[in-house]
């Protein structure tokens, strides 16, 4: 008896590992989907739309004690993803011998924190350069050669050209996918890869190598004329003031679709760029000529540089633009190039501060970006993180649990952002059956005192708002009022709150903490400068 009861536990134990493994084994790849009507592209992560709220470490943060040590500062900023780098000469300090322990850590590390991870790979390019690529292939300058500038002169970066590098390269960054997988491949804490940063040539238009100028001086090649819908001739004759820019993208995004697509084949995860920001009113010096190769990285993926790279690199499915931009005319310029049917938004870098923290809102609610990722996220020496970080921590804090609402109400098409900028007081954003009056930092009252303007003394007004059925609303937002009224095309003539919740979703599921009565919410629906997230039911008559 004893004996059939033991085997009996063994069996059902077996049976439940069997399942569990089945259950993890079935579980879909990160991967990119066309959803809704609006064929709206999104990242699915365990079978559902995944909104990346994320940080990036500092370039020197990619080794197991430095990402441990950052970990309160992770949770600080409310993130459900980490952006860190892998360094090619790290992982294969000798030719085809590689070192994955620290990869490892990482990624167990990260998961242990209930964080995804998003490994850059730091290969032949970094900023426009070479500086992560291993000893062995900087010293090696026959074999891996090196841009010559127009004098001539060999630069700080590595040639497109090169066949010997894209292999050397390409067989790293297979490893490495191939590693991933081993590790990772039921887990899916790695969601998605970055591949090489900031590509392009710093210091030279293109590569002045005897080669390199054959090349240039012959005919574009057939394949890109014939994507971009252009007659044939020389690069020159072809593209103009934009000839060696456009020789170098095609030849540099080629030479990075290599290195994607062998990394696929090991593991297909999805794969983007980065992006080093100029040309087309995009450059930050804005004390300097904007040059390819000067001002930016030359043949890089800047956004007048998209169509090309969309037809040479297939295997990249996103382009990313780092955007530091204070400007909010430039950021929300960049932010529109790069969301494209054939491009869903990421913002894989920004700065920090409050306007960033603004400009997530537009990101999120007028792009439908799917994700928003500030950079230098352990930049504080101590535990806590950097004061700079603070509103953009209570961004994510707010949006957090809502966050598949959010993805849900983006494939919709109903949700907007309203964001405060110098000059901007107030916006009216039009929905079915109801207009909202969003006015920034408005005046509100603190019990026996007098209207007085609230919020900090700089521009901070911002709210996602989406609509959830024919009367109902989710408010995101800080710093600002909202008023509701029956949009022109109806009878009605007032709109009044019948049930306004302050909440928290709960896997999915509404959890109000807070009924907001008549005092709060007299005078406008008010949300503060710590945030909220409100549900409010409607009515009008
Ligand atoms: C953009 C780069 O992609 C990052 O790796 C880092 O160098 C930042 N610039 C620094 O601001």
């Amino acid at each position: 008896m004893k004996k059939a009861l033991l085997l009996g536990c063994v069996a059902f134990f077996a049976l439940a590992l069997t399942g569990r493994a089945q259950a993890q084994a079935v579980a879909p790849m990160p991967h990119l989907e066309k959803r809704g009507a609006r064929a709206l592209t999104q990242l699915i992560v365990d079978g559902k739309p995944f909104i990346i709220l994320g940080g990036q470490v500092n370039n020197p943060t990619g080794f197991p004690d430095r990402m441990e040590s950052a970990w309160p500062k992770f949770k600080a900023l409310n993130a459900n993803t980490i952006e860190y780098p892998i360094y090619w000469e790290q992982i294969e300090p000798q030719e085809g011998r590689f070192d994955f322990s620290g990869v490892d850590q990482i990624i167990k590390g990260l998961r242990s924190q209930g964080l995804r991870a998003i490994p850059l790979w730091f290969g032949t390019w970094k900023n426009g350069a070479m500086d992560y690529v291993p000893a062995w292939v900087k010293s090696d300058t026959k074999r891996f050669p090196r841009v010559l500038d127009y004098g001539g002169r060999p630069i700080r970066v590595l040639s497109p050209h090169g066949q010997a590098t894209l292999e050397a390269d390409r067989t790293a960054f297979a490893a490495l996918m191939k590693h991933i997988k081993e590790i990772d491949g039921n887990e899916h804490t790695v969601i998605l890869v970055q591949v090489e940063n900031e590509s392009g040539i710093l210091g030279s238009p293109r590569d002045y190598s005897a080669e390199s100028t054959r090349l240039f001086n012959g005919p574009a090649a057939t394949e890109l004329v014939t994507a971009l819908k252009m007659p044939p001739g020389t690069w020159k004759e072809v593209f103009g003031r934009r000839a060696e820019e456009m020789f170098t993208g095609y030849y540099l995004s080629g030479y990075i679709n290599a290195v994607a697509k062998a990394g696929k084949a090991a593991y297909p995860l999805p794969m983007y760029c980065n992006v080093w920001m100029g040309g087309e009113g995009t450059s930050d010096r804005f004390l300097e000529f904007d040059r390819p190769g000067d001002s930016y990285p030359s043949g890089g993926p800047q956004s007048h540089m998209i169509n090309l790279w969309k037809a040479t690199a297939p295997d990249i499915d996103i382009i990313g633009p780092d955007i530091y931009h204070q400007s909010p005319l430039i950021y929300r310029t960049i932010l529109s190039r790069y969301t494209r049917p054939d491009n869903p938004l990421y913002v894989v870098e920004t700065g920090i501060g409050t306007v960033f923290a603004r400009y997530c809102f537009y990101a999120l609610g007028e792009f439908s970006a799917i994700g928003f990722c500030p950079y230098g996220v352990d930049v504080s020496a101590g535990e806590e993180m950097s004061a700079g970080f603070m509103d953009m921590a209570a961004n994510f804090r707010v949006l957090k649990t809502a966050l598949p609402v959010i993805a849900d109400l983006q494939v919709k098409g109903k949700l907007q952002a309203a964001v405060e900028e110098e000059f901007i007081p107030g916006r009216e954003l039009a929905f079915d059956g109801y207009d909202i009056l969003v006015r920034f930092r408005p005046p509100v009252r603190s019990s026996g005192k007098p209207l007085a303007a609230s919020g900090p003394p700089v521009p901070s007004g911002r709210v996602l708002v989406g609509q959830l059925g024919p009367d109902e609303f989710l408010v995101a937002g800080f710093d600002v009022a909202l008023d509701f009224k029956p949009s022109l095309d109806t009878e009605y003539t007032a709109a009044q709150g019948l049930l306004i919740e302050e909440g928290v979703y709960d896997n999915g599921v509404w959890k109000p903490t807070w009924l907001i009565n008549g005092d709060i919410s007299d005078a406008g629906l008010v949300l503060r400068t710590e945030g909220n997230l409100i549900k409010i039911k409607l009515m009008r008559y």
